[in-house]
Order: C-alpha cells, then sequence, then structure tokens
C-alpha cells in the first residue's frame, strides 16, 4: 500500500490552475495504485509560520532543552517531517508566484529543513534522509519557462527540486501547465498537462 503526501500551496482556492492539476496527478496515481492512502498538507488553508528567531533557536535547541513554547514549535516541524518521511510518493503544487513558490511552500521548507530529520552533514557534505520516494511536481505559471526565451527565469522547480534534492529525493517527475497568461496557449495549456499525466 503506497502512502501519497499531496502538498498544496495556491492561496487560490476555485479558480487555481496548479489545484487542479495537482489534483489530476494525485487521482492518476490512484488508478495505478487503488488502496493508496492519500494525506494532504494544504498550506493555503493551513499556513505554516514564517520563520523568525523563536523558530530557529528551537531548531537549533536540542529537544531535551526545548522550553514548553519550543516543544510546541518542535512537535509541529517534526509532525510536517513525518508526513514527508511516511510518504512513499510526493506530489506537490507549486505555481510560479513572482519567481518563485507561494509563501507558503517557502515556509513549508523552512520548517521541514532540518539537520538530523530531513539531511545531515558527514564527512562528505550534505546527505538526504529521506530516501526511496517518488517526487511528481505539479507546476504552473503565466508565461512558458521550460522552452524559449524566458527559459532562463525557470527559478520555481529547478528551486523544488534542489530542495527535495537535498532531502535525499532525487526520483523527480515533472507536469507544467504553461503560458496560463498567453493568448492563444492559455486556452488550453492545463487540458493539455492533464491530458500528458503518465505515471511510471
Ligand atoms: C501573485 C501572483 C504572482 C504571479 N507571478 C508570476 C510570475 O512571476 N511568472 C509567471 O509566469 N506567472 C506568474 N503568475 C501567474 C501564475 O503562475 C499562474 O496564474 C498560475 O496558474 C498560478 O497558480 P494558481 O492558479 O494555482 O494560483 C502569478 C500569479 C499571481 C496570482
Amino acid at each position: 500500500m503506497k502512502n501519497i503526501l499531496h502538498i498544496i500551496s495556491s492561496p487560490r482556492m476555485e479558480v487555481s490552475a496548479s489545484r487542479k492539476l495537482g489534483k489530476a496527478v494525485v487521482e492518476k496515481i490512484k488508478e495505478k495504485y487503488p488502496d493508496a492512502v492519500v494525506k494532504e498538507r494544504d498550506l493555503a488553508k493551513n499556513s505554516v509560520p514564517i520563520l523568525d528567531e523563536v523558530h530557529i533557536n528551537t531548531f537549533f535547541t536540542p529537544a531535551e532543552s526545548h522550553s514548553s513554547e519550543q516543544a510546541e514549535i518542535n512537535k509541529y516541524s517534526t509532525g510536517l517531517i513525518s508526513e514527508l518521511q511516511e510518504a512513499d510518493i510526493i506530489v506537490v503544487e507549486s505555481p510560479m508566484y513572482n519567481f518563485s513558490v507561494p509563501v507558503g511552500l517557502r515556509a513549508y521548507f523552512d520548517f521541514t529543513s532540518r539537520a538530523g530529520y530531513t539531511f545531515k552533514y558527514d564527512e562528505n557534505g550534505p546527505k538526504g534522509l529521506l530516501n526511496n520516494k517518488k517526487l511528481y511536481i505539479a507546476f504552473t505559471s503565466g508565461n512558458i519557462y521550460s522552452d524559449g526565451p524566458h527559459q532562463i527565469y525557470d527559478s520555481n522547480v529547478p528551486y523544488v527540486k534542489n530542495v527535495f534534492g537535498f532531502y535525499g529525493i532525487s526520483d523527480v517527475t515533472v507536469f507544467r501547465a504553461e503560458g496560463l497568461s498567453i493568448p492563444g496557449i492559455m486556452e488550453n495549456s492545463l487540458e493539455k498537462a492533464i491530458e500528458g499525466i503518465t505515471i511510471d
């Protein structure tokens, strides 16, 4: 039985393209693994706090020395990390927001990038601790970044791949619905991306 972690990040609800693309990816995975269990982590409905000094100090203080406030913060962060650890398959929706990811996804990375949990350092440098997992990225954007003159601004997908790669996840498939603001492309882009989903 497969555990799927479905990470949602668009602050938009009904009109969100990444929610539609990500949902279609999860549905396709469920066609392949009908008894898969899906855990949804909606970062817009339940936002992760913006990282501040209290959080950082918590993450760098051994658990046995935590204050009660730090213990709560640590519990929340390790809860998010447990969902990653338990997942066999991760689907992350990552729409382009101002050349980056929505702030909720950025905050999620701040709370899940933790030494001893998702990575560690050894004599060879950093080593990811989340192994044998498959990652699907559902990317949507107004412009086109996979090809053409704006390819140099393809800053979202490589970033998301880098973070998960740092966590030890290198088996990645990307589905893109791009050009969602470009007349002549926007009308069919999402539909085409959904039609093109194949699960290996
Ligand atoms: C606040 C905001 C910022 C955006 N920034 C960019 C951008 O930098 N580049 C781009 O190509 N599209 C940008 N877009 C377009 C979105 O990437 C596109 O609408 C995408 O489908 C958004 O995902 P969502 O529909 O799931 O919210 C932006 C949209 C919004 C609402």
